[in-house]
């Protein structure tokens, strides 16, 4: 299923993948050669990355590793940090949460991390690839949180909440791509290139009506600290440069 009428990138097929047992992407046309212009993807014994022809030739890429220590790293700050205490992790610590906007999946997997039982869904066939292949290469070394994960769905969120009105999640948590921060340093590779694949969110308002009426206890939505709110929320929690808006059900 392509959720998205999207252009794809091709993808690149290495001869070491089929022997280390990658799981090859469906839905992308396979090129012998990267292309000279944009991203594409490439399939190789480590998995896949996506790449960028305009980048330089020192350049990786970027891949999705949920066993670099990174998601534990984010969750050490516990139920103090900003993200914890705007799900009310302290008085709730499991709840059920649907994270509407999985993207490279910091978030879900630092949700699950922190005890929550999490199921995400992404619509960016790139990204769901990505996630995709990171997910069953953490298999071979799961850290126990990767339990607590165990839903990755291909979809607009909006639409499967439409269509699955029988779930239920205390949470649904929402962190869209809003427009390109204004700023003098240049942004992390990371989020420049989900801006240029993906660009800006601009149904979050649908999003957000539908995870209003499935939440059993509140909707969470990541913005940036000085964004305007997408309606007014009941409640707000700050973070460094980012913050919560609270939407109680
Ligand atoms: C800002 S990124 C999310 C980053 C994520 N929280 C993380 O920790 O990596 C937003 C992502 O949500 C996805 N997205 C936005 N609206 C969506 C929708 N209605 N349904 C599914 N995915 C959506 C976009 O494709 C993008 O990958």
């Amino acid at each position: 299923m392509n959720p998205l009428p999207v252009d794809l990138p091709p993808l690149v097929v290495d001869d070491d993948s089929a022997s280390e047992g990658v799981a090859i992407p469906t839905g992308f046309e396979t090129v012998a050669q990267p292309p000279e212009d944009g991203f594409y993807l490439r399939a190789s014994a480590d998995g896949l990355t996506l790449h960028h022809a305009q980048a330089p030739a020192r350049d990786r890429g970027l891949r999705i590793d949920l066993l670099d220590g990174s998601v534990e790293r984010r969750a050490a700050g516990g139920r103090q940090s900003p993200l914890a205490r705007a799900l009310g992790l302290r008085r709730h610590p499991r709840p059920r949460v649907l994270d509407t906007t999985c993207g490279l999946g910091r978030d879900s997997a630092t949700l699950a991390a922190l005890g929550c039982s999490v199921v995400s869904i992404e619509r960016h066939a790139v990204l769901f690839a990505l996630l995709e292949d990171a997910r069953a290469r953490a298999q071979s070394a799961p850290p126990n949180w990767l339990a607590a994960w165990p839903r990755l769905i291909h979809d607009d969120s909006a639409r499967w909440l439409a269509d699955t009105p029988d779930e239920e999640f205390d949470i649904v948590y929402i962190d869209p791509m809003f427009d390109a921060p204004r700023r003098k340093a240049r942004p992390q590779k990371a989020l420049a290139w989900m801006h240029e694949l993906v660009g800006t969110d601009t149904d979050v308002s649908l999003l957000l009506e539908r995870a209003r009426r499935t939440a059993t206890r509140q909707v969470v939505v990541k913005q940036h600290a000085r964004a305007t709110p997408i309606a007014p929320p009941d409640r707000q929690v700050e973070g460094k440069a980012i913050r919560f808006d609270i939407y109680l059900s």
